[in-house]
């Protein structure tokens, strides 16, 4: 059986975009990829598979977007393996090969009978590939089911995203301190970011940001006005094998001191205490956006309130609401310079 038998067989066919997409002419490079996304918050996961799309260069286009499944006409490629927030891509036009299989089934908001329905849809695909072998534990080859609101997507795994952030928290850090952001989040935030060589963090605290951009092979350079945040940066960065950086002490509002231009700029803002901003920190937010825009065409740039970064010459591209906690949001602003 075929992706379009198989997505016939249950059910993805009823849907009028895919089924438009299938007999459309189709440029060669191009699958019908699904990612299945995180539900954590669906709008950023499908703005970093998109902005990864573009960091490449990759042509794309959105077939499907639906609460955490989003189906793209575009390829697979190595910088995907980037992505943060999607927990799975599959290949909705697969073909089975002899080689072991198993069939997992995931359901977000459904009601059904899990297994009963992995083991329907083993059968069909025994019926139409002839005998395959199962192998639940160790199988060379996936097909994954969304059941998602009682409809049904199906594809064959073609990359995973075990959540391997546990060690990377904080405070398994030798360097520690409350303000840094989850290491997932950070990770998204740089592929917010747009950045395909290298980031500049000109607020780097405890380097939170400059670790997963390390650890995606992207040249490290930071900035704080604190000398413990940056021995502190330096620290973690070798601790997790980032040997190549430039961290430096030093004022965020004068960045053109130590850097000429950089790729992208990636950070997260001091938030203070107060609900409101300070005098001395909305003249602090004011100058460092200033001296961003001034070295940088992309940023990405988190505070605890929302900004407007037009008025100091930025395009606002994207802006997200992250809830913390009851008395703390984030706000992410995805933000270039023409
Ligand atoms: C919210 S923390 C950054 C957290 C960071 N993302 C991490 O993972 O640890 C903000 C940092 O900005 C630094 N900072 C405050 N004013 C600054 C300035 N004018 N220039 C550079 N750094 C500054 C503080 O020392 C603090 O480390």
């Amino acid at each position: 059986m075929d992706g379009v038998m198989a997505m016939r067989a249950i059910g993805l066919w009823s849907c009028p975009c895919v089924r438009k997409c299938f007999y459309g002419a189709r440029p060669s490079w191009c699958m019908r990829l699904l990612f299945y996304l995180s539900g954590e918050h669906t709008g950023m996961a499908e703005a970093e598979v998109r902005a990864l799309f573009e960091t490449y260069h990759i042509p794309w286009r959105c077939l499907l977007l639906e609460h955490q499944v989003a189906i793209y006409e575009a390829e697979i490629f190595p910088g995907l393996s980037r992505l943060s927030m999607t927990h799975k891509i599959l290949s909705v036009d697969f073909s089975l090969s002899k080689q072991p299989f198993r069939v997992r089934v995931k359901k977000l908001l459904s009601e059904a009978d899990t297994l009963q329905l992995e083991r329907e849809i083993a059968d069909d695909l025994q019926k139409e590939y002839g005998r395959i072998p199962v192998d639940l534990e160790n199988p060379e080859q996936e097909v994954y089911c969304i059941l998602q609101k009682g409809k049904r997507f199906l594809g064959q795994t073609v990359m995973d995203f075990p959540y391997s952030y546990e060690g990377r928290k904080p405070h398994y850090r030798p360097y520690f301190h409350p303000s840094s952001v989850h290491p997932r989040i950070a990770r998204t935030l740089v592929n917010l970011g747009r950045c395909s060589r290298e980031v500049l963090d000109p607020f780097c605290g405890t380097g939170g940001i400059l670790i997963e951009a390390g650890l995606m092979g992207l040249e490290v350079k930071g900035l704080d006005v604190s000398e413990h945040m940056v021995a502190g940066t330096r620290t973690n960065l070798e601790h997790f094998g980032i040997r190549t950086h430039r961290i430096f002490q030093g004022d965020a509002t004068r960045l053109h001191n130590h850097f000429q231009e950089v790729e992208s700029v990636v950070t997260d803002m001091p938030y203070g205490k107060a609900s409101r901003l300070t005098s001395s920190r909305k003249q602090l937010y004011e100058s460092a956006f200033e001296s961003i825009r001034d070295v940088t065409k992309k940023a990405c740039i988190v505070l605890s309130r929302p900004y407007d970064f037009e008025r100091l010459g930025y395009e606002e591209r994207e802006h997200f609401i992250l809830h913390v906690h009851k008395s703390l949001d984030r706000h992410v602003y995805v933000l270039s310079v023409q």
